[in-house]
């Protein structure tokens, strides 16, 4: 052959090579950046049988998660993410929530649980004070919330963070003292004096209000009276409130929308509402009505398309909804009725509960080894197949 024709061949194979490659490589980028879901999981942990935090990172990256809420700040969790650009909720637990009051533990505490993550590149945008503190009735516990709130976030000033994470707490939909219909929507009386000042901090700080929301409990609890399609997303003649006018098709955006006039009742107009938990049960015991695999598929797959459609709720239309979905895992050493134990959309082993279309990829355990192998191998072969076209 010719020289000038065995360039022009060796060069062909090498862009056939080569090509492929590249594009692959570069679709990988394009797909994380295109289809990143927009939903955030709770990534819960009472349990002993879960997969490692570097599984779980391979599993979320699979499934293109890249919000996730934790309830503590698992420095596991923390390193097992660095680099993949998940953006973080962490939280400080209520028994951690009286010591906080103190300027001098709530930087000790951004110290050491939070600091080093940013400083090795890791995204955490929130802190959560406190988990459902108005839900009992630890009256110690609720006077010292928005005060450890203020510590944190004065501490995270002195930390020169100022702006880069929001401090916040997650309510339970019990704080409400009327919820319907939504624009009566009220604060429970005895936590007003509470969430007055509480608002005001957030409204002053620019942090949004997470409320954990459970249409499951109101099915659970009346399942003769409230019907299964409002709760579920499914099509049905929807409610209207009678002072709005505005008509509700799921009882999610009602209490969402219930909280949202709390709040303007309070004087508020400038506080954003996100749903720091909802999910449903895929099991329950006897008298847990509803919780099957069927009913939580279908919350969870007509929640994601509410998502994906960035729809607000009636009230807040120009909003998209912003939700953390309860949880990642079933939780085995979760106490309570069998529901509690059924909350996840996976088994510790990765398979889903139910089909939603979210099917990710668990790398089996002791994964790092198998990747390298698998990366090496592919390495091996690109370079193979240069070595081949320039032959
Ligand atoms: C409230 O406190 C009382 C006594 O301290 C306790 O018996 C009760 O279970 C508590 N109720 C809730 C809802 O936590
Ligand atoms: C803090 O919350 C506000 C209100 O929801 C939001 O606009 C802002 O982006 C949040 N900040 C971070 C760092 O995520």
């Amino acid at each position: 052959m010719a020289p000038e024709a065995r360039r022009a061949v060796v060069a062909s194979r090498v862009a056939l090579v080569l090509i492929p490659i590249l594009v692959l490589l570069m679709a990988g980028q394009l797909v994380r950046v295109a289809e990143a879901l927009s939903i955030g999981v709770n990534y819960g942990q009472i349990a002993n049988n879960l997969p490692s935090p570097a599984r779980v990172s391979w599993l979320l990256r699979s499934l293109k998660i890249s919000k996730v809420k934790l309830f503590d700040a698992d420095p596991h969790v923390l390193r097992a993410f660095l680099g993949t650009g998940v953006e973080f909720v962490v939280g400080i637990g209520n028994e951690a929530v009286p010591a906080m009051v103190s300027p001098a533990a709530a930087q000790a505490w951004l110290q050491s649980h939070v600091v080093p993550h940013l400083g090795a590149g890791a995204r955490i945008t929130c802190i959560t004070v406190g988990n459902e503190v108005f839900k009992g009735n630890d009256t110690v516990l609720q006077a010292s919330l928005l005060p450890a709130m203020r510590s944190v976030h004065q501490a995270l000033g002195t930390l020169g963070l100022q702006g880069r994470v929001n401090v916040t707490t997650a309510h339970s939909l019990d704080i409400m003292g009327v919820s319907y219909p939504p624009s009566a929507g009220a604060f429970h009386p005895t936590a007003v004096p509470h969430v007055q000042p509480f608002l005001s901090f957030l409204s002053a700080t620019r942090a949004p209000f997470l409320i954990n929301c459970y249409p499951y409990f109101a099915y659970k609890d009346d399942p003769a009276r409230v019907p299964l399609e409002y709760v579920l997303f499914q099509p049905n003649a929807g409610v209207a409130d009678p002072h709005t006018r505005l008509t509700y098709d799921n009882m999610l955006y009602a209490q969402v929308d219930a909280v949202y006039a709390a709040i303007q009742a309070l004087g508020h107009a400038d506080i954003d509402v996100k749903i720091s938990e909802t999910g449903w049960p895929s099991r329950g015991d006897p008298h847990e009505a509803g919780a099957t695999p069927e009913n939580a598929g279908t919350y969870i797959r007509n929640l994601l398309q509410r998502i994906e459609m960035k729809q607000g709720t009636p009230l807040r239309p120009q909003v998209p909804i912003d939700v953390y979905v309860f949880a990642l895992f079933n939780e085995n050493l979760k106490p309570g009725p069998a529901s509690e134990r059924n909350y996840g959309l996976f088994y510790p082993d990765g398979t889903p509960v139910y089909n939603v279309g979210l099917r990710g990829y668990l790398p089996p355990m002791a994964s790092h080894a198998g990747l390298h192998q698998t990366i090496h191998l592919f390495a091996l072969t690109a370079i193979a197949s240069v070595a081949f076209a320039l032959s």
